[in-house]
């Protein structure tokens, strides 16, 4: 049941497939005989110093993947390979405790709660613990239907039924890890009474009448940068950068929102035109390879973030799988770059996308 959580998507999962399979459909060509001894991936992203063009998506309630592991896991081993961490507002562990294992580069990804003193709160305690930007999702007006975990019983927290009790027999060392760590809750949350786990809390806060004036409103009270999550068109890219947004993300949540939505990949030129430079692109959605970076960046993006990509890492190896899953990205996008011919991130340019003229 934790498997098909993450694993799974909205609907009939049509989203989440061709999230991947666009990006397997672009072909990338080379310039040959180039010198790429030494290949570099450093860049900025929204201000901020990063050793590669990847960071680490948020994703709620990490220690459900690993209940000992959790956030502090993906939260050391993205110092460690010197990307920013993101966090998200149901993550099962504090932003308080997450800046205690990463002094490097975090990020807080809110919604506009129904209560909008709990949001301020929320923003000035990320403040506090060295969140430098916040990452507004913004394709959340109700929760998607995830039919993989209607038909695993799956909530979060899990509850006692005879599906999910069965599914965690059969894996001792999961459960014995659930059943010896801390309840698994919305940590930043833990202040007020939740009734329900997260779906309550979710139910309770989320407002469905939230705007573009709302988006303006978070502007006003956040000083530091901020991202909108969850753009699928030029014209809402064109939104987000009238209200003063640092970054566009261009997103689809993974699939796991509207299904039949297009990939990602393909809705990334339109916007990067429409943004025309005058806020930074960023683009998740289907990056399992390397090459799927190289391919975000020729196409317009400035950085791509990684959800499934270290999650898997995650619940396979706790901290150790997660640096395992940001080292494959790393190694792969280099060895990328070097057949492409290209040393550094801002000569993957347009060109190295192959123009089909045949069918
Ligand atoms: C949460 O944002 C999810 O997609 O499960």
């Amino acid at each position: 049941m934790v498997f098909d959580y993450i694993d799974g998507a909205a609907d009939d999962e049509v989203t989440l497939a061709r999230n991947v399979s666009r990006f397997r459909d672009i072909e990338l060509v080379w310039d040959a005989l180039v010198d790429v001894d030494k290949i570099d991936t450093s860049t900025t992203i929204m201000g901020a110093a990063s050793a590669s063009p990847f960071f680490i998506s948020p994703t709620a309630t990490s220690r459900l993947f690993h209940p000992r592991a959790g956030e502090l896991a993906v939260a050391r081993a993205a110092h460690a390979a010197g990307v920013p961490y993101a966090c998200s507002t149901l993550a099962s562990t504090s932003v308080e405790d997450i800046a205690t294992v990463n002094p490097g580069t975090k990020w807080f990804q809110v919604y506009v709660w129904r209560n909008r003193a709990l949001v301020k709160d929320m923003l000035e305690r990320a403040k506090a613990a060295g969140f430098g930007a916040i990452l507004l999702t913004v394709d959340v007006p109700v929760a998607g239907n995830r039919e993989r975990d209607g038909a695993n019983d799956f909530s979060i927290p899990p509850k006692v039924t005879w599906r999910t009790a069965t599914q965690a027999l059969a894996a001792p060392g999961y459960l014995w890890d659930l059943v010896t760590t801390p309840e698994i809750r919305p940590a930043n949350f833990a202040h007020i009474k939740i009734d329900g786990g997260l779906i309550g809390f979710i139910n309770a806060q989320f407002d469905q009448t939230v705007t573009w004036d709302d988006a303006r409103w978070m502007r006003e009270n956040w000083d530091g940068k901020l991202a909108i999550k969850g753009i699928a068109t030029p014209a809402d890219a064109q939104r987000c950068v009238a209200i003063g947004a640092d970054a566009v993300w261009v997103s689809n949540h993974g699939g796991r929102q509207l299904d039949t939505a297009p990939a990602s990949i393909d809705t990334l030129p339109g916007i990067a035109e429409a943004v025309g430079g005058a806020a930074e692109i960023i683009l998740d959605g289907g990056v399992r390879r390397g090459s799927d970076i190289v391919k975000a960046l020729a196409l317009g993006a400035n950085a791509v973030a990684l959800g499934r990509s270290y999650l898997y890492g995650l619940a396979a190896g706790g901290e150790a799988g997660v640096r395992r899953a940001l080292e494959i990205m790393d190694s792969e996008l280099r060895r990328t770059m070097a057949l492409c011919g290209r040393t550094k991130l801002s000569g993957l340019t347009r060109d190295l996308i192959f123009q089909r003229t045949l069918a």
